[in-house]
C-alpha cells in the first residue's frame, strides 16, 4: 500500500511528461527562425505520398496539400516561408464554401491550432483585394465564394482568417480585411499536386 502511493506521484508526473512531449506540432529551421507546425493527418487533412514534408491532402479533393502553420509570421514573411522554406505553391486559397469547411474543420477541431478561449486569432491566407477585385493570390482566380465576418465590412487590403472566443457570436474563422500586414499571424500554405 505504502509502495503504491509513493509510486502514483511518479507515474503522474510520466503522464505529465508524456502529454508535454507527445505534441503534434514539428519545427523547421529556415531563415535563422525556427517555424512551428501541425505535423499530424487527421480525418480531414490526411497522409499523402503526393505531398511534401509537412503537407497534407485535404480529404475532400485531389488537386492540392496543405500546410498549417503555428509560427506567427508577417503577411509577407508568411508567404515567402510558404514558396522557399515549405517549397509550397503560396498561402492558402479557399475557392469554395467546401474548402472553407474543412479548413476551418481542422482548426478548430485541433487543440494546437484553436485559439484558446477568450483570445483571438488570424490565419493568414493568399485572399488578396488586388486593384479593387479580391483574388486568391496563390492561384490567381478571382473570390466567387465568400464568406466575410459580417461584423467588419470588407476593404482594401489582405484576408485572414478570424476568431474571436470572447465575441458573441464568435466569428469561426470567417474572413476578415485587414491592412496590418506587419502584424504576425499563424498561416496556411498550399501546394498543387503534380500529377503524376
Ligand atoms: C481521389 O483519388 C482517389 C484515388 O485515385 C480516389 O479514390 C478518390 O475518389 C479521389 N477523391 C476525390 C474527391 O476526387
Ligand atoms: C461560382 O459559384 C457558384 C455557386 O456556388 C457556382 O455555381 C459556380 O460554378 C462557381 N463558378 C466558378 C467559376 O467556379
Ligand atoms: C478593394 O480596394 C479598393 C481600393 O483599391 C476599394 O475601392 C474597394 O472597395 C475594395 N473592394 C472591396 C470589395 O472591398
Amino acid at each position: 500500500m505504502e509502495m503504491m502511493l509513493s509510486l502514483t506521484p511518479i507515474f503522474v508526473l510520466g503522464l505529465v511528461v508524456t502529454l508535454c512531449i507527445g505534441t503534434d506540432i514539428a519545427t523547421m529551421q529556415w531563415n535563422g527562425k525556427k517555424i512551428q507546425y501541425f505535423d499530424r493527418a487527421t480525418a480531414l487533412f490526411e497522409q499523402s505520398e503526393d505531398c511534401l514534408p509537412g503537407f497534407f491532402k485535404g480529404v475532400w479533393q485531389n488537386e492540392t496539400c496543405y500546410m498549417f502553420v503555428t509560427a506567427e509570421l508577417t503577411r509577407s514573411e508568411a508567404s515567402t516561408f510558404c514558396t522557399e522554406g515549405a517549397l509550397g505553391n503560396g498561402l492558402v486559397a479557399i475557392p469554395t464554401e467546401l474548402h472553407h469547411a474543412h479548413i476551418v474543420g481542422q482548426i478548430v477541431m485541433q487543440t494546437e491550432l484553436r485559439a484558446s478561449s477568450s483570445s483571438s486569432q488570424y490565419y493568414w491566407t493568399s485572399g488578396e483585394n488586388f486593384s479593387g477585385l479580391w483574388t486568391w493570390g496563390t492561384s490567381l482566380e478571382p473570390f466567387n465564394y465568400t464568406k466575410f465576418w459580417t461584423g467588419s465590412t470588407p476593404s482594401t487590403g489582405f484576408l485572414a482568417l478570424y476568431e474571436s472566443r470572447s465575441a458573441s457570436p464568435s466569428p469561426y474563422y470567417d474572413w476578415i480585411s485587414t491592412t496590418s500586414i506587419t502584424n504576425a499571424y499563424r498561416s496556411i500554405c498550399q501546394h498543387f499536386i503534380v500529377s503524376r
